[in-house]
């Protein structure tokens, strides 16, 4: 047997494992209370129109719906999101997913050593990709004399936190961004999905001349389709359209025909509004059971959409120690400090609510609650 690892580059040890990912491996999700992952909700998938979708593609398209497609995004699509958000079509550029979105960014951006920054905590994903391009990850001032290449936000309902950026604090990181001269990365997948409160001017439309805006069909169509888009200047879309010749040529072109056809029939649009109605009812009831089930020096974050909220526990109280147990007991969540890259925070957790029934919600938090009065009184005593 060779020793594989002399064959791995240096790039393969900061590739960092997602323990959500390690944990959907080995449990059956319907069989526990699931606070973890961000999978939608199944109930917002449009199965019963797909059929007849499908036909109008294939019908529509022909052999051009199987055929490989152009390495932007067939035009179709990218007519139709320039449309939605009012930029030229230039200016699109259709991803394999969000996901990809963001390892492009790294990608084409960074060098072993440079900086991202980001805010704290920030989504996973995005830390998982960054590291395996060595890149620095940093929240908060830049150390003396550095520079940053981008800073890498989710303003809109953020994976973990839930929080929404106000247009000041966004008006102030494009202050900040113009001074330092870096880019900004708005990665955007849950900004459709509000539920109250009105919506905050796009980063992106603040200063379209340094920031790419992510965007992803996961959270408002379906995941497994793997699509979405960026919006950025021209310039930085021509070097993106080289490197996603080496990813994949092109994004797939049976999907993105579905997206096309589901968009500019209005489909979209009524499919999400009653994803909206249905994940603000989610989002209620797990306020009102927090309310109701957890104990005193718990607290959350109020989101205003989005499909997490943040809890943090009292100082001392481990949500990483409590894990084991609480999975073993039949509820999941996911551990703050996987979403702070110094590992801090260990007395956070994120609440998902748009994967769980809404009847298993109750008996789950519930749980929860035991789990964590019980270490809150271990942590006490
Ligand atoms: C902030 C953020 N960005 C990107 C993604 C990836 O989405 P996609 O399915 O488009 O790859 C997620 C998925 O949960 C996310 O929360």
């Amino acid at each position: 047997m060779p020793d594989y690892r002399k064959f791995f580059s240096d790039d393969v040890p900061s590739f960092l494992r997602s323990p959500v990912r390690e944990i959907f491996r080995k449990v059956d999700l319907s069989s526990i209370y699931s606070f973890a992952g961000g999978y939608p909700s199944a109930e917002t998938f449009p199965l019963e129109k797909m059929p007849a979708l499908s036909e109008t593609v294939v019908r529509k398209y022909g052999a051009k719906s199987l055929q490989y497609g152009a390495t932007q995004g067939v035009p179709e699509l990218r007519e139709a999101i320039a449309a939605r958000y009012g930029v030229p079509v230039a200016n699109v550029q259709i991803t394999t997913s969000s996901q990809q979105g963001i390892d492009i960014c790294g990608r084409i951006f960074l060098n072993p050593g440079d900086i991202v920054l980001t805010t704290s905590p920030t989504y996973l994903g995005a830390i998982q990709s960054f590291k395996s391009y060595r890149a620095e990850i940093l929240s908060g001032e830049l150390p003396e004399g550095r520079k940053a290449k981008f800073f890498y936000v989710i303003p809109d309902f953020c994976n973990p936190s839930g929080e929404t950026m106000s247009l000041a604090e966004r008006e102030a990181l494009v202050e900040r961004a113009r001074r330092e001269d870096f880019i900004i990365v708005e990665d955007s997948p849950y900004r459709e999905l509000r539920y109250s409160g009105e919506p905050v001017p796009t980063i992106y439309s603040l200063a379209p001349e340094r920031t790419l805006h992510l965007g992803s069909f996961s959270k408002v169509f379906a995941p497994g389709l793997r699509l979405g888009w960026i919006l950025g200047p021209e310039e930085i879309l021509e070097q993106i359209f080289v490197c996603k010749q080496a990813l994949d040529l092109c994004p797939p072109v049976f999907d993105q025909y579905l997206a096309a056809e589901f968009l500019s029939s209005g489909e979209l649009d009524r499919n999400l509004e009653a994803s909206v109605v249905l994940y603000r009812r989610k989002r209620d009831l797990l306020l009102s059971l927090l309310d109701k089930y957890m104990p005193e020096g718990v607290t959350w974050t109020h989101p205003e959409g989005g499909l997490f909220l943040f809890v943090t526990l009292p100082e001392g109280v481990d949500a990483v120690e409590m894990f084991d147990e609480a999975l073993s007991k039949g509820v999941a969540y996911v551990a703050g400090p996987l979403f702070f890259t110094d590992g801090s925070h260990r007395n956070t957790m994120r609440l998902n609510f748009s994967f769980m029934d809404e009847a298993r919600m109750e008996p789950g938090i519930e749980l929860l609650s035991q789990i964590i009065k019980s270490a809150i009184w271990k942590n006490s005593h």
